[in-house]
């Protein structure tokens, strides 16, 4: 695909060497992302952020993306700080914004409003989280990361096995990154949640046509004892008809230490999209793993600001210059030990 000026609005757009292109540009931005050089390469260019519904990584990761690569971010957080509460349309919306922005991300909460906004929009919009649809960028940063933790393992995206638990049913980061797998050789997934939260049956048809072995069960032990990649996710209440209906589900799959030793392979990676559910009566990823060498997650959001960082470089067009404008960092940072 041609990036430049590009919506992304849904991964159904990539095509494998898209894939590649974004992962190697990711690549390139590890001295960024790590304070070990500065670049001014957007400088003058203005991210619009405009995030309907609740949300600390994707909306801080894409500002921090956009800031790193020296860009300025402008910010709506929630309907009602915003003029949709008085009953503008995302038409309106989006040709307002558009002209106060070079590129817009939105997260709303009805599926297929960020490509309906981005019909309208005169800037390239990348999708947030639409509803229960899709989540790209997540999707984009958590094949990111898999293929890093598999090449650890010498192992490869065409030949893994992985299992994803949990509300599969709402959960709009699950059905973007089976879709992304489809791209991919030979995947085994194992789809893991109650039946009444079952993954889309479309989305499991994309696998079977794409040639994937697909397992689908509601049984936690046995399913994470011969994967790759164990991907965990949050029962997402906020979908449901009501509070009641979603605590039946709540705290359903507890993954913890005492599971996973017993059950999975010692080197089998520990992934969640986050936020996890510390709550007691959910805590689907326990914080008991929090020191366990297999826990991804935070590796997977520091991944998240590099594979925003390239869709940022390619979509406006800059990423063979992001050296070009380069510096060294002048401040002192954790990150950056080579100053005293
Ligand atoms: C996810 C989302 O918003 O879909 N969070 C995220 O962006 N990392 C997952 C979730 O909310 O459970």
């Amino acid at each position: 695909m041609d990036f430049i000026g590009a919506n992304i609005l849904s991964v159904s757009q990539f095509e494998r060497a898209d894939i590649e292109r974004v992962f190697d540009v990711a690549d390139a931005m590890t001295p960024y992302a790590r304070r070990e050089k500065v670049t001014r390469v957007l400088e003058g260019a203005i991210l619009g952020n405009m995030f309907m519904e609740p949300s600390t990584r994707t909306r801080l990761s894409f500002g921090a993306a956009f800031n790193l690569l020296g860009g300025t971010v402008r910010e709506t957080v929630g309907i009602t700080a915003s003029a949709m509460a008085k009953g503008e349309s995302l038409y309106d919306t989006a040709r307002v914004l558009s002209g106060y922005s070079d590129v817009i991300c939105m997260r709303h909460p009805q599926a297929g409003s960020v490509a309906e906004f981005a019909a309208a929009s005169r800037v390239p919009v990348v999708n947030g989280g639409d509803g229960a649809n899709e989540h790209p960028t997540q999707a984009l940063l958590d094949l990111y990361t898999i293929r890093k933790e598999l090449a650890a393992q010498t192992r490869t995206l065409d030949d893994f096995r992985i299992a994803m638990i949990g509300d599969l049913k709402h959960g709009r980061t699950v059905h973007s990154l089976c879709k992304l797998l489809c791209l991919f050789g030979k995947v085994r997934v194992v789809l893991v949640s109650p039946p009444e939260l079952a993954m889309p049956e479309a989305v499991v048809e994309k696998l079977h046509a794409a040639g994937h072995r697909v397992t689908v069960t509601d049984q936690l032990e046995t399913s994470i004892a011969d994967v790759n990649i164990v991907y965990s996710t949050r029962i997402q209440e906020e979908r449901f008809a009501s509070q009641a209906e979603a605590n039946l589900y709540r705290g359903r799959f507890r993954l913890n230490r005492e599971i996973f030793t017993r059950f999975a392979q010692p080197n089998t990676v520990i992934m969640h999209p986050l936020p996890r559910d510390s709550r007691a009566e959910a805590n689907e990823l326990d914080t008991d793993l929090n020191e366990h060498p297999s826990l991804a997650i935070f590796r997977q959001t520091d991944n998240g600001l590099l594979v925003r960082m390239a869709l940022f470089a390619l979509l406006l067009g800059v990423e063979g210059k992001v050296h070009q404008y380069a510096h060294e960092v002048r401040w002192h940072s954790r990150r950056n030990p080579v100053l005293p």
